[in-house]
């Protein structure tokens, strides 16, 4: 379905963006990975190369404008093209109001949104001049409901919401798509690290009753880069096992 191709993905060495890496290169695309973990992306590189796709890797910090920059053109240089954008590198800090530090609040934005927009960035331009292109923000319910403790994470989160549709704005008539996944809660590490007691008071608000796993959003994100989504474009989708409705 995705034959040719070219994507890429941020923070794509674990969790839900190298699942979707792993979605996408199964329907053939070529497969950009990068996160600022080598080890654990160098693994995500062996496992994708092994559906047979080409896949090009590399370290960088979705926060530097300048690193995001070099790595497009890299990646612009070797593939000539970028079709797929998956803004997926994403933080917690976790903290009370009352606690959190102003880096607390720094380093979530810098990643989790300004991030995105130095991808964003760096790849319009080529997107406009193939005449298309998809972008798919990994957004959260958090940044549609808040959250105690996630101040700075459900406002970059909000605030990536807010991109996406006006990306879908004024990219659309270009024919460049940009949507956002809002996952609820999802099994990976970073929600391993929370504790018990928030685990069990989440469960109780899931109506299907379990945990999502990195292959339901992987799912979506594959739809949402087919051409099987042509007329969706600028919208916060929820996959969340009805957590939040
Ligand atoms: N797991 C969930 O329940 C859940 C729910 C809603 C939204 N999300 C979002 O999904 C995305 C992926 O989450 P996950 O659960 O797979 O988390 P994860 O922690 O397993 O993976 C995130 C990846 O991003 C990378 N990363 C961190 N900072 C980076 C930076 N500055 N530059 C490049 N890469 C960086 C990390 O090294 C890691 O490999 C995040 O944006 C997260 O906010 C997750």
């Amino acid at each position: 379905m995705l034959k040719d191709k070219v994507a890429v993905i941020t923070g794509a060495a674990r969790g839900i963006g190298k699942e979707i890496a792993l979605k996408l290169a199964g329907q053939g695309a070529k497969i950009v990975i990068c996160d600022v973990n080598e080890n654990e992306l160098k693994n995500a590189q062996k496992d994708i190369a092994k559906l047979g796709v080409e896949v090009m890797m590399s370290v960088v910090d979705v926060s530097s404008f300048q690193q995001v920059t070099e790595f497009i053109n890299n990646v612009l240089d070797k593939f000539e093209r970028i079709d797929i954008l998956i803004n997926n590198a994403g933080i917690t800090r976790d903290k009370l109001l009352l606690r959190m530090e102003e880096k607390d609040w720094d380093s979530v934005l810098s990643i989790n949104l300004k991030g995105a927009f130095n991808l964003i960035k760096a790849v319009s331009r080529p997107m406009l001049k193939q005449k298309g292109g998809v972008i798919v923000n990994m957004a959260s319910i958090i940044g549609l409901m808040g959250n105690p403790g996630q101040a700075n994470y459900a406002a970059s989160k909000a605030g990536l919401i807010a991109l996406t549709k006006t990306v879908a704005k004024e990219l659309g008539s270009k024919g460049v798509r940009a949507n956002a996944i809002a996952p609820g809660y999802i099994k990976t590490q970073m929600t391993d690290a929370l504790s018990d007691t928030v685990k069990e008071a989440m469960l109780k608000m899931i109506p299907l009753g379990e945990l999502g796993t990195t292959n339901d959003i992987a799912n979506l994100a594959l739809f949402l880069c087919s051409p099987q989504s042509r007329y969706i474009t600028g919208q916060v989708i929820q996959v969340d096992g009805g957590m939040l409705m």
